[in-house]
């Protein structure tokens, strides 16, 4: 099936999302989207509920994303669940967060498994609790194997301790100075071997970047939206694509280069 028929075939026909998935260029697909997931508190308090059920209502829009993000046949999808700064919110936050991750895991693996996608974990996720690694580990091992979209969730991470650690196996490795470059140096990283970002996805209005993939958005094209993120669905997924598919990507040069050929 094409991925533009494996879209279409998730929409029912006549509704608003089919002409929006019908202007998709597939030749020009971002071939890493990156995701802040910003906005669940005030979506949650909006409805005058407790932050927590912000998380919640948001995990919802993390399945559409995923399953839209495979059918359109996009390679890479990285979604930002945890930065190592989130440690600072309330302990009862936190820890519906990490419940909500393990339920989402169980829940979702066998859709993972069924479209093919591979599961990683980008961050420091040997500081997680036992329960959580475990939960992470059956998932990542299981979708070992899968040759469709990868998909990273970004845990207990932050851009520069990414930097610091992919520097620290740099030295452990023994690699000399003058070796190192920027090719090699991104071979370090959580990312090792994945193509850089090509759009970077913000909800919810907030212009930054927040710590996110410092070294892999160096050529991102950043799309910041409105809509909180629990509200994130297919079709502002297509919109966005949409939105990079009309920008001109130059890489410090002067002449555009189309979206996602030489993307590095
Ligand atoms: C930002 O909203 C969102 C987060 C810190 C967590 C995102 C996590 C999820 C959607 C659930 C778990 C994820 C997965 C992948 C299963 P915020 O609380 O900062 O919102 P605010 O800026 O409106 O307060």
């Amino acid at each position: 099936m094409s991925p533009l028929d494996s879209v279409l075939a998730s929409i029912p026909s006549g509704h608003p999302d089919e002409a929006l998935a019908r202007q998709i260029n597939f030749e020009r697909l971002p071939a890493h989207v990156a995701i802040i997931m910003d906005g669940n508190g005030r979506w949650a308090a909006q409805r005058h509920l407790p932050r927590v059920e912000g998380h919640r209502a948001g995990i919802d829009a993390v399945r559409d994303t995923v399953e839209t993000a495979a059918r359109l046949g996009i390679d890479v999808l990285t979604l930002y669940a945890f930065s190592l700064e989130n440690w600072k919110r309330p302990a009862a936050e936190v820890s519906t967060l990490m419940l909500l991750l393990k339920r989402y895991l169980r829940s979702e693996l066998q859709t993972l498994l069924t479209n093919n996608i591979q599961f990683r974990v980008i961050g420091r996720m040997e500081e997680l609790a036992p329960d959580i690694q475990d939960e992470l580990r059956t998932a990542i091992d299981r979708t070992v194997k899968n040759t469709g979209m990868l998909f990273n969730i970004a845990l207990n991470y932050g851009g520069r301790a990414e930097i610091v650690d992919a520097a620290r196996r740099a030295i452990e490795s023994g690699v000399r100075p003058q070796d190192l470059d920027e090719a090699r140096f991104a071979g370090f990283l959580y990312t090792a071997g994945q193509p850089d970002p090509d759009l970077l996805i913000r909800t919810s209005g907030e212009m930054r970047v927040s710590n996110y993939l410092l070294w892999q958005i160096a050529y991102a094209e950043i799309y910041v939206t409105e809509t909180l993120w629990p509200d994130f669905r297919r079709r502002h997924l297509f919109e966005a694509v949409l939105a990079y598919q009309k920008r001109e990507r130059r890489y410090g040069g002067i002449n555009p280069v189309p979206a996602v050929i030489g993307a590095q």
